[in-house]
């Protein structure tokens, strides 16, 4: 409902059962009389009847003291691990502007780090030229960037509507069964972290779910059994349920193509 009209002083709302006989909404304020009372607009509720519309302004006052944002960082002052600096700056010649490696740079974070660390993004920061703030909001922003520590491993199975279908929620329940967890969240021990995710974009491999940012499919609770032993242990995991190793679609085999 409008807020600019107090509840309760709003007729041609009260009955929306009848709502083509309701009379037109109250003239405004400096509307002339004769038009407010014609044929065409019928008179409504004194305009002096209406309460006072309050209007809240954002002021400077009110704004909670954040203090200054971290500068960019001296690459002088932050030491950076070289294969962490040269995948970044590998990135970084990819894009006319370096800000715009920003996801390639925060996924070589979380791989090395495991989360988007403030240390790994200090370090990163200090690659790009860019402040740790500017890798914050986004790493903040996206779904697949951690802000703290989970499992080594992470599992997200797919729950939506091709994958729930095809048994998306008991798959999750096996998984994490097989991670000794009652419900999504990280092992025990620190090796898995399972949760649903929104469609992945493989609906096609229902029900199915990324595991260390590949996909494999379609799944069953025995195979969330394995995949959670193999990925424990170290083994290759599920090596025939791999996306990546399905023959693409009237194409050839993917693991001739692999050799
Ligand atoms: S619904 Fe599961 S991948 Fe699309």
């Amino acid at each position: 409902m409008s807020p600019l009209i107090p509840k309760g002083k709003r007729p041609w709302t009260t009955d929306p059962g009848h709502i083509h006989d309701a009379p037109h909404p109250p003239p405004m304020p400096d509307e002339p009389e004769s038009t407010a009372g014609s044929s065409a607009s019928p008179p409504g509720p004194a305009a002096e009847s209406l309460e006072p519309i309050e209007v809240r302004q954002a002021v400077e006052e009110e704004r909670e003291p954040h203090g200054d944002p971290a500068p960019v960082p001296d690459p002088s002052e932050v030491e950076v691990p070289k294969e962490l600096a040269d995948e970044i700056r590998r990135a970084m010649k990819r894009y006319p502007r370096k800000r715009s490696a920003v996801m390639p740079a925060l996924w070589a974070v979380q791989r090395r780090y495991g989360w988007c660390t403030p240390k790994g993004i200090r370090q990163a920061a200090a690659v790009m030229g860019v402040t740790p703030g500017y890798l914050q909001a986004v790493a903040s922003y996206y779904d697949l960037f951690r802000l703290e520590p989970e499992g080594e491993h992470q599992v997200l199975v797919c729950t939506n509507i091709s994958c729930w279908l095809r048994g998306a929620d008991v798959l999750l329940e096996s998984f994490c069964e097989a991670a000794g967890i009652d419900g999504p969240g990280s092992s025990q021990d620190g090796k898995l972290f399972i949760r649903g995710f929104e469609c992945l974009g493989a609906c096609d491999l229902a029900p199915m779910a990324s595991i260390d940012e590949r996909y494999y499919g379609p799944l069953t609770e025995e195979d969330a059994r394995a995949a959670a032993e193999q990925l424990r242990s170290g083994r290759e995991v599920l090596p025939d349920k791999r996306l990546e190793d399905r023959p693409a679609a009237g194409g050839p085999d993917a693991k001739e193509v692999k050799g």
